[in-house]
């Protein structure tokens, strides 16, 4: 699946599905709160975005922007980008609800739509960073818009769930695919045999070598624990599967 694919499926996909999105995980997410994912794992906890007092944030894959909304609550300055019109929408709804404003715009992480050096921290909670295709450029358009000493941290699914079914209950506990068949995950209409949702896979490996070789220090990598108490399902996220092993992997990188 090339860039051009998966963005052309993707859009559209997340335009769709994005008012059942909000309304089913709206309140856990707040509308000015900040969570890395479905373990709940919060900034205000984790520290992964570094000091954002006064500085420029920007957020890729922004959604409705609950989590620049609370960097922008804190002092920082949040912006949004995301590929999805109806995701901007809601963002924007919510900046009149709340009266905390995102500045946002549409584009795509491989192309963003920014000068050079102009943010301090740039982020993603399981935004874009495993719906592109070129990972590499997307990480050079990160290093590009960074000033020096820029810090990126980024969520995704962790890798390791590639080889599992995404499936919340026992089936989603019994390994059924390669690691290393980075092959994308591909939903196709039935009826019209259109390409409607891409999501790329890579090994924990491929993560810690493309950052590298766009010059990133990777200075931490957090795998939360399913926290006690917390029963909420998310997709494939579970308690039942939250206790055995990693459903995210949050990277903190470096740039000096
Ligand atoms: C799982 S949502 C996460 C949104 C938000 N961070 C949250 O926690 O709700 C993924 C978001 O990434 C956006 N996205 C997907 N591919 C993208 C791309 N290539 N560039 C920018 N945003 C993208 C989608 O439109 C969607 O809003």
């Amino acid at each position: 699946m090339s860039e051009e694919e998966s963005r052309a499926a993707n859009g559209p996909d997340w335009d769709r599905y994005s008012d059942e999105y909000q309304a089913t995980h709206g309140d856990f997410l707040g509308d000015a709160g900040f969570v890395w994912g479905p373990e709940g794992l919060t900034e205000e906890t984790a520290r992964a975005l570094g000091p954002i007092d006064g500085r420029r944030v920007l957020e890729i894959g922004s959604g409705a922007g609950q989590c620049s909304r609370w960097v922008t609550t804190q002092g920082g300055r949040g912006f949004g980008l995301d590929l999805s019109h109806r995701q901007l929408q809601h963002s924007r709804r919510i900046d009149e609800a709340t009266g905390v404003r995102v500045p946002s715009v549409r584009g795509t992480a491989t192309a963003l739509p920014f000068a050079d050096a102009s943010f301090d921290v740039v982020f993603c909670a399981f935004g874009a960073m495993q719906f592109v295709a070129e990972l590499d450029v997307a990480l050079a358009e990160v290093a590009r818009v960074l000033r020096r000493p820029g810090r990126f941290s980024f969520s995704i699914t962790h890798p390791s769930r590639w080889v599992f079914p995404d499936d919340p209950g026992p089936a989603g506990l019994t390994a059924s695919q390669p690691y290393w068949d980075r092959r994308a995950y591909v939903e196709v209409d039935p009826d019209t045999d259109q390409v409607t949702y891409v999501e790329h896979h890579r090994t924990l490996g491929d993560w810690v070598r493309v950052l590298a070789e766009t010059g990133f220090v990777l200075s931490d990598l957090i795998e939360p624990e399913w926290p006690e108490g917390h029963d909420r399902v998310w997709g494939g996220w579970s308690r039942l599967r939250g206790q055995i092993m990693p459903g995210t992997a949050l990277f903190i990188a470096e740039l000096s």
